[in-house]
């Protein structure tokens, strides 16, 4: 072992930070990208309690935080790189010294409204850096020894935008809906979905892909609805609702999409796709009066209820209507679940946003105050 951390001494990554080198056996290792952020820090966290050895790397964009993995400050088990998954160098550096017996990839641009703004972005990680990752996962698997071939997996963690947009009364989509990505966001993890899908077919990489729903719960960075809704509530600043609030997303709580990605990772059929939602539809009025009477229970304010903040704003261009899930595959195939009902979840995700007003505040530094500027600058209050 003391080998190895010499190597990575005497071999620095090329171009990328790494914060911690630990004196253990990181062998069996998960490298996890886009692990600062909302989904893959949860998704990092139950790895590591797991016993699972992790490298974590992350370009630490805007949504990136290292907060999210302050709790393994101290953990010898767990390996912080600050990196570009489309650094070849660095990702064929960390493959060589780690020996990840899986990767799984959250890195991700993800924010639709910012795709309408700076669709570039969007490409650039989402489909060129998942290409790039692709690459170098499959020189590293193709200079694997059989059994551990064989037990490799690369999971891609993508989105149920990437089937269109539903009409009320249209069936849930299936893993075999036909792809219609309205939005660069949407386009861009479709075209990831695709290249993933080709290494498979093209190269025999033992891929696997997820694609699920709108997700809720602790360290949302708070420009997506639920966790801006709970800062600017507590700030008694407007709570903007697109258009008249009569879109509908299927909600499903973090934790419960992490466990379905470690079933569909231990268990899944290698080059499948799977569904993953929480059969918990909601119109987004019904989810904002949801929070607001969350923090109406918990934290109550002499100027009477919080939904007295709400008021409808200019909508976002090409608004996808509706999703839905069908996750009957990953249910019957897996036995998987989700543990949590939307009512418990969103007061409980009140309840962290409310103990973690510090994690909001150090979350929403200047770069993201200029981005609401931007984005609800001008927007009209349409009433409430
Ligand atoms: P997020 O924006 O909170 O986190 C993305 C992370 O990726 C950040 O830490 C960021 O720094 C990092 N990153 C961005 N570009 C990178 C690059 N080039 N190299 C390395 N790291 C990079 O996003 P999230 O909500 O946690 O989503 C994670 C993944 O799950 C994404 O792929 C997203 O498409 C998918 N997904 C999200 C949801 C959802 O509701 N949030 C639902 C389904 C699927
Ligand atoms: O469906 C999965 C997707 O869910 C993920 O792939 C994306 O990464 C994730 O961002 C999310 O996309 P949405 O666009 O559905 O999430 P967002 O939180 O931005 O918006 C949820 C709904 O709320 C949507 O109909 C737009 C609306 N909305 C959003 C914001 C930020 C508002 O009405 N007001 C707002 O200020």
């Amino acid at each position: 072992m003391r080998r190895m951390v010499q190597a990575m001494l005497l071999t620095p990554a090329p171009k990328a930070k790494i914060l911690a080198i630990f004196g253990i056996d990181m062998r069996t290792c998960h490298l996890i990208t886009g692990g600062a952020g909302f989904i893959g820090s949860c998704h990092v966290l139950r790895t590591r309690a797991a016993g699972v050895p992790v490298v974590t790397v992350d370009k630490l964009t805007y949504a990136g935080n290292l907060d999210n993995l302050c709790s393994l400050a101290n953990d010898t088990k767990h390996c912080f790189v600050q990196g570009d998954i489309g650094n070849d160098e660095l990702m064929a550096h960390l493959m060589r010294t780690h020996q990840p017996t899986a990767v799984i990839n959250f890195a991700a641009e993800s924010h639709v409204d910012r795709s309408i703004l700076d669709p570039d972005a969007f490409v650039r990680t989402n489909v060129l850096g998942t290409c790039a990752l692709l690459r170098v996962t499959l020189d590293y698997w193709y200079n694997l020894p059989q059994d551990h071939r064989e037990a490799f997996r690369f999971l891609h963690v993508s989105t149920d935008e990437v089937y269109g947009s539903l009409c009320l009364g249209d069936a849930p989509f299936t893993e075999n809906t036909p792809y219609a990505p309205n939005s660069p966001y949407s386009a861009s993890k479709a075209a990831s979905d695709h290249l993933v899908r080709a290494f498979h077919e093209t190269h025999g990489l033992p891929v696997l892909i997820t694609n699920c729903s709108n997700n809720y719960g602790p360290r949302q960075f708070p420009e997506k609805l639920i966790p801006l809704i709970i800062c600017h509530a507590l700030e008694r600043q407007t709570l903007p609702i697109y258009g008249k609030g009569d879109y509908i997303r299927d909600w499903l709580h973090v934790k419960d999409h992490c466990e379905a990605i470690d079933m569909v990772l231990r268990r899944g059929t290698v080059g499948r796709t799977y569904n993953v939602g929480g059969r918990a539809e909601r119109t987004n009025l019904d989810v904002v009066h949801s929070i607001c009477a969350a923090l109406d229970r918990l934290r109550p304010h002499s100027d009477g209820p919080y939904a007295k903040l709400m008021a409808f704003v200019a909508d976002r261009p090409g608004h996808d209507f509706r999703y839905a899930i069908d996750c009957t595959r990953i249910e019957r195939e897996l036995e998987w679940k989700p543990r949590h009902t939307f009512d418990q979840g969103i007061e409980d995700t009140v309840s962290w946003y409310l103990d973690n007003q510090a994690w909001a505040e150090r979350a929403r530094g200047g770069q993201y105050r200029d981005w609401i500027a931007r984005q609800y600058a001008g927007y009209e209050r349409v009433g409430e």
